[in-house]
């Protein structure tokens, strides 16, 4: 090989859209995500299910004032980053009353008003109180042989951004809005154990938005009036997706090559355009930017540790400005798919910090084909191919030097 190859290999992968990863401000600060952020906080001891529950009911807002289910699968536990904590696994006794308020905490700000009584039936129980200096993170319990049905994970929705109208009509700039937020980013990090059983796959937290809080998942599928969603989803072996309940009736929109429909459920968007590894920490970001009613330019753009991942630019979000905004976080995780061929193979936990939304005003105003037009038709969305060329182009001189 050339002494040159390495040098222009490292140039090359320097300026490669594939390697460079962008922060999170800069993602905000383009587009346009600056009008409203909310942090989800952790408490800073680790909580049992029952004291957890009222901690994100009470400190993330949570709609209805309710887990939707799974309220014992969700505890404040040990960051399994550090040593002392990576044994936190499965509780020996599920009746221990033993509270876990024996942490060593440092002395910010006391959360004793989170703390309730617990009750001996609340089933989870951090293994360990130990979180050598790092703040406790969300831990959700998938039980074994647990698939959809509310048998494992947990669901809920959190909505504490609220738009009102003027001052964020002020923040469009000449993108059009309702004055609500059109578009925002969720940020998070996840972990999955080392040895985390995948099987087929499951639901990751993700965004939803419109008046129906309740469609949109579990094989209702939307109206593109009243709801959309774009969880994640892992599936065999870790790869990702965004998995959407939006509308499929646009013209050649199922027939793009990185866009599975299916009859019932959601559509899959870019399905293993990256994968999650286990035994670190990973930090999602997704955007959602609306299409302009009638419009096919609504956005759905994921970062994987900041780095571009998959990038959807003409997008039929909604058919109607009854779908004004997009909502929050749509934290929905389990197993499935809807038969036991999907089920968790163990007792297994995967755990979650650092959720952030930011919100801005303003659909999308990329220029895009007429909805329903057919202007899809046989067009990989746009990102994609930026990123396929590029890379392609990469491989090509890579296999090139080879030769040399
Ligand atoms: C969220 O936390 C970051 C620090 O991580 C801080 O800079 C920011 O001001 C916080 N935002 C809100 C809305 O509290
Ligand atoms: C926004 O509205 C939701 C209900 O839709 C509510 O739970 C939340 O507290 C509100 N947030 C603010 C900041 O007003
Ligand atoms: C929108 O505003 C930007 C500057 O913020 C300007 O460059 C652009 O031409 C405007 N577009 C339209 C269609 O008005
Ligand atoms: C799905 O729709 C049915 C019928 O409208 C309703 O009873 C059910 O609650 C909905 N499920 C979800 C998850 O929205
Ligand atoms: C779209 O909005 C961005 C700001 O969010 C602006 O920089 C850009 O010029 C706008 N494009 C058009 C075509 O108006």
């Amino acid at each position: 090989m050339s002494p040159l190859a390495p040098l222009l290999l490292s140039a090359l992968l320097a300026v490669s859209p594939i390697a460079q990863a962008v922060s999170l401000d800069s993602i905000v600060q383009s587009y346009g995500l600056t009008t409203a952020s909310f942090n989800f906080t952790e408490p800073d001891e680790t909580l049992n299910s029952a004291d957890a529950s009222s901690w994100i009911l009470k400190e993330w807002t949570i709609n209805a004032k309710r887990v939707d289910w799974g309220q014992s699968n969700i505890v404040f536990s040990p960051d399994p980053s550090t040593s002392t904590s990576t044994l936190v696994r499965r509780q020996e006794s599920s009746t221990s009353t033993s509270k876990s308020k024996h942490s060593s905490h440092s002395s910010t700000a006391s959360t004793s008003g989170a703390s309730s009584t617990a009750s001996a039936t609340s089933v989870s129980y951090p293994a360990s109180t130990n979180l050598a200096g790092e703040p406790p993170v969300l831990r959700i319990e998938y039980p074994k042989g647990s698939y959809s049905k509310k048998t494992g994970g947990t669901q809920f929705y959190s909505s504490p951004l609220n738009a009102t109208g003027a001052s964020v009509a002020a923040a469009a700039g000449n993108a059009t809005t309702d004055g609500q937020y059109e578009r925002m980013l969720l940020s998070y990090d996840v972990w999955f154990p080392v040895g985390y059983g995948w099987n087929q796959g499951g639901k990751l937290p993700g965004l939803r938005g419109g008046p129906d809080a309740r469609g949109c998942s579990g094989g209702n599928e939307t109206d593109g009036k009243s709801c959309f969603s774009t969880r994640l989803m892992w599936r065999s072996g870790g790869a990702g997706e965004v998995y959407a309940y939006i509308p499929t009736s646009q013209k050649g929109f199922c027939s793009q090559s990185q866009v599975t429909c299916n009859s019932d459920y959601g559509t899959s968007l870019a399905r293993g355009s990256f994968s999650f590894v286990t035994g670190q920490w990973q930090t999602i970001q997704l955007l959602v930017v609306l299409n302009e009613v009638g419009t096919a330019n609504g956005i759905v753009e994921l970062w994987y540790n900041g780095v571009p991942a998959l990038t959807f630019q003409n997008l039929v979000l909604r058919t109607s400005d009854s779908l004004a905004s997009v909502g929050g976080l749509f934290f929905s995780t389990f197993f499935g798919g809807d038969d036991d061929s999907w089920a968790s193979p163990t007792d297994q936990f995967v755990y979650y910090r650092n959720f952030q939304l930011f919100a801005g005003a303003g659909a999308s105003n990329l220029t895009g084909a007429k909805a329903e037009s057919g202007a899809l038709r046989g067009v990989v969305a746009g990102g994609w191919s930026v990123l396929g060329g590029a890379f392609m182009g990469l491989v090509g001189i890579v296999v090139g030097m080879g030769l040399l």
